[in-house]
């Protein structure tokens, strides 16, 4: 019988994951990561350990998980491509519940979505829905989380609004820019899976920030923040997708999913009525940070081809 000590954080040298493992770490747990990207460069100095997230060997995944007490599970696929695509990440997420059911580790802390939805035509929301009602049902201990947009130095979405912000005289918003974004700082993010870490309660908890602008809004909040004006320009949405898509391709990368937008644009990235979780606000962190926020492109593919440098 094994002693349940350890704490798996799934990604612990990615972004959430990160802030995660070091609040962890600070409250003294001893901490393993699952993960593919074994040698990124980490803050950690070997305190955090490495196992493999080796979807392909589902009883070498369990032996990784037999002194687990919770597992936090950040694992997700952003970008669908042919090689990798959402339903596969679904897939691999199914057999890592199923991992920890076998290993008997006692509380799954998961993160899902804002308005995820088994019946969406959006593969990545689709996705979201179809887990957590696969964890409600595994009969595990579960927390799960939903962010709708998370930000922080390391993140991808506000950093590369504010590197392209920072370039582009004109800027085109989608359609109208009336649907709103209520981000998350991710550390806030990290103290809610940290706390849930800590409960037995079956819950699905909102993760959401305490500013609730529209997208329009927080261009202009951003530009205020820079010190730069710009000409905001309204665009038919699949002209501005084309537009992203050229930049990105400029990027070597993907500036905006195809359901990214399109939840952006449906208004997913909010839920209005909801006592936002996160205390942090991202006008004023981002006034704070103005020095070093969207400096640098954040590449994701470059990330996943890159599983050495720090993101
Ligand atoms: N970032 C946001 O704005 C945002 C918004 C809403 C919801 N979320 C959700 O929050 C969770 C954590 O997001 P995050 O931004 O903190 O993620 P992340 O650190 O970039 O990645 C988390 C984990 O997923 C793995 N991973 C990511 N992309 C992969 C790929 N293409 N192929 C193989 N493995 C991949 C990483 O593997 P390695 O350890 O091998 O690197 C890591 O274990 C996800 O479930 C995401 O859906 C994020």
């Amino acid at each position: 019988m094994h002693q349940r000590t350890v704490h798996a954080v799934t990604g612990a040298f990615g972004f959430s994951g990160k802030y995660l493992a070091a609040r962890l770490l600070r409250a003294g747990r001893k901490v393993v990561t699952l993960t593919n990207s074994p040698d990124r460069a980490n803050p950690f100095e070997g305190a955090v350990l490495v196992r493999p997230l080796a979807f392909d060997q589902p009883d070498a995944l369990v032996e990784s998980l037999r002194d687990v007490e919770v597992l936090y599970n950040t694992y997700w696929v952003r970008l669908s491509h042919p090689r990798l695509t959402h339903a596969d990440a679904v897939r691999n997420t199914e057999v890592l519940f199923r991992a920890a059911g076998r290993a008997g580790v006692e509380r799954i802390v998961h993160i899902s979505i804002a308005n995820p939805d088994e019946q969406s035509p959006l593969a990545y929301y689709r996705g979201k829905g179809y887990l957590e009602r696969v964890l409600k049902e595994s009969g595990l201990s579960y927390a799960v989380l939903r962010p709708a947009v998370l930000f922080g130095l390391e993140g991808v979405l506000i950093n590369n609004l504010v590197w392209a912000l920072r370039r582009m005289p004109v800027f085109g918003i989608f359609g109208d820019g009336s649907y709103h974004m209520q981000p998350i700082y991710v550390d806030d993010l990290a103290a809610l899976m940290f706390d849930q870490g800590a409960s037995r309660e079956n819950v699905i908890l909102h993760a959401l920030g305490p500013e609730d602008f529209s997208y329009a809004q927080w261009l202009r909040t951003l530009c205020g923040i820079l010190g730069r004006k710009r000409l905001l320009l309204p665009v038919p949405s699949w002209l501005g997708y084309w537009g992203s898509v050229l930049l990105g391709r400029f990027m070597g990368d993907v500036f905006v999913s195809r359901d990214e937008l399109a939840a952006l644009t449906a208004d997913l990235l909010h839920v209005p009525g909801v006592a936002p979780t996160g205390t942090t606000r991202l006008s004023e962190w981002a006034k704070d940070n103005i020095a070093r926020l969207g400096v640098r492109y954040a590449n994701e593919t470059a990330r996943r081809r890159d599983r050495v440098s720090a993101y």
